[in-house]
């Protein structure tokens, strides 16, 4: 039985993910899995969908997001779908850990912003388009 798959919302900083079956992009092909892997969300790593530390030297901040913890019913496969110029989609029985209590929406899936400029981190709000997030 493979252990809890898991996203670690770190302050100002990745996502930490942990057993993540399947990192997928817009297209379907799969991506590299590590068994523990940071994802990008300042959107500025220049090896995206990972992180580069590039966070550590733009000032990014996630102070806007709630605390609270995730854990969905389903039991499909846990996977992280990596959306070009857009946010990460997450589905499957991911727990998703921000902070102490406060329970968060049970939405399956559900979006994780990756470019940094959400007023609703770490979730997605469409501030992506605004920016015009890119990529590349
Ligand atoms: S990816 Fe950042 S707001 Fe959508």
């Amino acid at each position: 039985m493979s252990e809890k798959c898991c996203i670690n919302v770190f302050d100002d900083g990745p996502l930490g993910v942990e057993e993540l079956e399947k990192l997928t992009n817009s297209n379907g092909e799969e991506l590299e899995v590590k068994r523990k892997m940071a994802l990008c969300r300042c959107g500025a790593s220049q090896n995206k969908p990972y992180c580069d530390g590039s966070h550590k030297k733009n000032g990014f901040s996630s102070k806007i997001e709630k605390a609270g913890n995730n854990e969905q019913d389903d039991d499909g496969t846990t996977e992280i779908r990596v959306f070009i110029d857009g946010p990460y989609e997450v589905s499957g029985n991911i727990e998703l850990n921000i902070n102490d209590e406060m329970g968060l929406s049970k939405d399956n899936p559900y979006y994780l912003c990756r470019c940094g400029a959400s007023e609703n981190k770490p979730f997605c709000d469409g501030s992506h388009k605004k920016t015009n997030f890119s990529d590349e």
